[in-house]
């Protein structure tokens, strides 16, 4: 299966039921945007389980600026959107997968401690702070690519995942 098969299956599988409206926010929708990508080596067990990190923490992120917001506020003007774009990076030599989400973001202080093992903003039973801790291994160590987050808090956040193309 080839990474952009992978995205284009992943937000219909698990993750289907928590895109659907509720009685606290309209429905999540998912944009997609795939350029050509060149067939990459790599484990997609271990991408699929980065890509369900970063999308689960963006549904997370989106619920809790509803929660600040009443159903009128987000009717009018929050749409809840996820972008998912894949494209070659401009100097050809990787792949790129962004996730951007428009919820919550985060400040510059949460921002520097997000790839800590064990660090999270979330109650207990709701996040163990283990997510992006292990993508982050998973796409640097496993991968030998990169993983970046951009924040602004209350806009947003975009996390970009870098596959080197390696040349057989
Ligand atoms: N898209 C996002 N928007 C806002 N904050 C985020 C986003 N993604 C991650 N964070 C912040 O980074 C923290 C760490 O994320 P991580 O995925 O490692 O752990 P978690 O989601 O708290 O728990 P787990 O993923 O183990 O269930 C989160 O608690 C949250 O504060
Ligand atoms: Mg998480």
């Amino acid at each position: 299966m080839s990474l952009t098969l992978l995205l284009k299956l992943l937000p219909l599988m698990i993750l289907q039921h928590r895109l659907k409206a509720n009685h606290h926010r309209q429905a999540i929708q998912i944009i997609k945007e795939y350029g050509v990508i060149p067939a990459v080596k790599c484990y997609l067990g271990q991408l699929n389980q980065v890509f369900m990190n970063i999308l689960a923490n963006a549904i997370d992120a989106l619920e809790d600026a509803n929660n600040k917001l009443s159903f009128a506020e987000i009717k009018s003007n929050h749409p809840n959107i996820i972008t998912i774009t894949t494209k070659m990076a401009e100097d050809q030599q990787n792949v790129m997968i962004k996730i951007k989400d428009n919820g919550k973001g985060m400040t510059e202080e949460i921002k520097t401690c997000i790839f800590d093992h064990l660090f999270t903003t979330k109650s207990v039973g709701q996040g163990t702070g283990l997510g992006l801790s292990i993508s982050q291994k998973i796409v640097v160590e496993n991968h030998g690519g990169s993983l970046i987050c951009e924040s602004a808090l209350g806009h947003g956040t975009e996390f970009v995942i870098s596959i080197p193309v390696l040349a057989d």
